[in-house]
């Protein structure tokens, strides 16, 4: 079942993503090495809250964390723990919040001191790629045409594993509503967009092969070859001729210029 949204349903989701988005400034000027993850998702939680919003990770479906993680090899959900942060890390934060009735979800990797050209450019592509594949999400294009932009841009341009298991998907009262949004596919297959569909796009994209494993925890994903995966998300609305982006990379990237831990250049 596909829900499409009203004018009035978009904006109050465009508040719910630009406190994602907030969120993930916030925790950029933070960023260092000697950090934990855990210390930043109470962080997270906090000023999610101070927002009159609520995480929407914690408890959605037993997830025990405000936050997903996910530090190097780790694809995604990755949990906030005890362990700091190293130069040469890279980070994926990805954050939900619910706010009036709507989800935002919503991930950016960061780079902690300098990863090396090979990790910063697979950082660089993956974002590329997210981009490239939001400008697909336009009214008459399909999901195949999303994917085959994302997986043309990464896997077959630059060699990158694309992850198969894991996908984005439709947002909105729920985290995840239909369609999936798979990162590799054909072009003109799958459900054709319209305006008012809310997608959330996320490539996760690992730097060798596409194979993934879960983790005794039932949550953590790590690349099998234990190479390091990039992961950025948007949420994104589908529209007549040019997609509508509902999050705020640009308050993040000033935040992560600012902050002289971070590596930012590729
Ligand atoms: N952004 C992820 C997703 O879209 C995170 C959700 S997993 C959770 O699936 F359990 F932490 F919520
Ligand atoms: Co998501």
């Amino acid at each position: 079942m596909i829900y499409y949204k009203t004018e009035a349903e978009i904006a109050l989701m465009r508040e719910s993503a630009l406190l994602v988005s907030k969120t993930l400034a916030h925790i950029a000027g933070l960023l260092k090495p000697g950090i934990t993850t855990l210390s930043l998702d109470k962080v997270i939680g906090e000023f999610i809250r101070d927002h009159q919003a609520e995480p929407t990770f914690l408890n959605y479906k037993g997830y025990p964390f405000n936050s997903c993680i996910s530090v190097n090899d780790v694809v995604v959900h990755g949990f906030p723990d005890k362990n700091e942060l190293q130069e040469g890390d890279i980070i994926s934060v990805d954050i939900g919040t619910y706010k009036n009735g709507f989800h935002g979800d919503h991930a950016y990797t960061f780079a902690i001191g300098n990863p090396g050209e090979d990790v910063m450019k697979l950082i660089r592509v993956t974002k590329e790629s997210l981009y490239k594949g939001i400008e697909k999400a336009i009214a008459g294009n399909r999901i195949g045409d999303i994917a085959y932009a994302i997986q043309e841009h990464t896997e077959k341009k630059h060699g990158y594993g694309v992850v198969r298991e894991l996908v984005g998907h439709g947002l909105g009262k729920m985290l995840h509503e239909d369609p999936q949004v798979p990162n590799y596919g054909r072009r003109g297959t799958g459900q054709v967009l319209r305006e008012g569909l809310v997608l959330a796009i996320e490539p996760m994209i690992n730097m060798g092969k596409k194979d993934v494993y879960t983790e005794e925890d039932g949550w953590t994903v790590r690349t099998v070859d234990h190479k390091p995966s990039v992961h950025f998300e948007h949420d994104v609305c589908v529209r007549k001729g040019k997609a509508d982006i509902l999050s705020d990379y640009s308050i993040i990237e000033a935040a992560e210029k600012n902050n002289p831990n971070l590596f930012t250049k590729a």
